[in-house]
């Protein structure tokens, strides 16, 4: 079984850009000496700071920049947009897609999900799909069956060539800065389920190559017990990637 083990930082909408020029600074050479080659750690800054901090880790093994987002468009008239290749020249190679926050605020939809993914797939970027359920879903039961159709409707126009492009976060909505984290258990649960889904709508290799990170309240205290779960190839991780030492952390317990 050969698939990325990942950590990724999520900034979200923190940092003026000195501040996230210097949150860079830190991170980068801590990763560098201290955590293991065999992790990829990728850091999604707000779209301002991307291309300055894309310079900061050109040419450095294993750390990546992305967008938290892109347009479902190419291009035109489409105000304050950005594109996924417009990501792409400023030194993205990868980009988050359908985040709980832009599908509760901004009402975007798996199918718009599905738009994207496109869009970062013709440009040469690494989506990373978003799925996850609401407390209300999960304590109603139907999170599975909410899962399955965000990523039918998100995936299930791909090619098994361009799967092996793709990467998917579970990220439970009731664990998003809340403190509140899915336990190892928990969480190994829908990561099987979602890679059983990859397994019956792909195929097996698809399934055993796609990793399938976890995002909600990890921290350096949680991420060890979650990462030695068999199906969690790593984290997707917001507030505590905005500390230097607590995202350095997490990469290592990816081991
Ligand atoms: P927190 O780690 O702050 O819970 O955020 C998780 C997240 O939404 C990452 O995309």
């Amino acid at each position: 079984m050969s698939r990325a083990k990942i950590v990724a930082g999520n900034w979200k909408m923190n940092k003026d850009y000195e501040e996230g020029l210097s949150l860079a600074s830190e991170i980068i050479p801590m990763v560098e000496s201290e955590a293991s080659t065999g992790v990829h750690a990728i850091l999604f800054p707000p779209f301002v700071h991307l291309h300055a901090i894309a310079s900061l880790v050109k040419g450095k093994n294993h750390i990546y920049v992305g967008g938290q987002d892109c347009s479902m468009h190419t291009s035109g008239a489409y105000t304050g947009e950005v594109s996924a290749s417009m990501l792409r020249s400023a030194g993205a190679s990868h980009v988050l897609v359908g985040h709980s926050e832009r599908r509760q605020y901004y009402g975007e939809s798996s199918a718009d999900g599905a738009l994207k993914i496109a869009q970062a797939l013709a440009a040469g970027l690494i989506p990373v799909y978003c799925v996850g359920e609401t407390k209300d879903e999960r304590l109603g039961g139907q999170y599975e069956e909410i899962i399955a159709r965000q990523l039918q409707e998100g995936l299930s126009a791909l090619s098994e060539a361009q799967m092996a492009h793709v990467v998917i976060a579970y990220e439970p909505v009731w664990a998003i800065g809340t403190g509140l984290t899915a336990s190892p258990e928990q969480a190994q649960e829908v990561h099987a389920m979602i890679r059983g889904w990859l397994r019956n709508h792909f195929s097996a290799q698809v399934a055993n190559h796609t990793s399938i990170l976890y995002g909600g309240s990890v921290n350096a205290g949680n991420a060890s017990a979650l990462f030695a779960m068999e199906d969690i190839d790593g984290g997707l991780v917001g507030g505590a990637s905005l500390k230097s030492r607590d995202f350095t952390d997490i990469v290592k317990a990816n081991r």
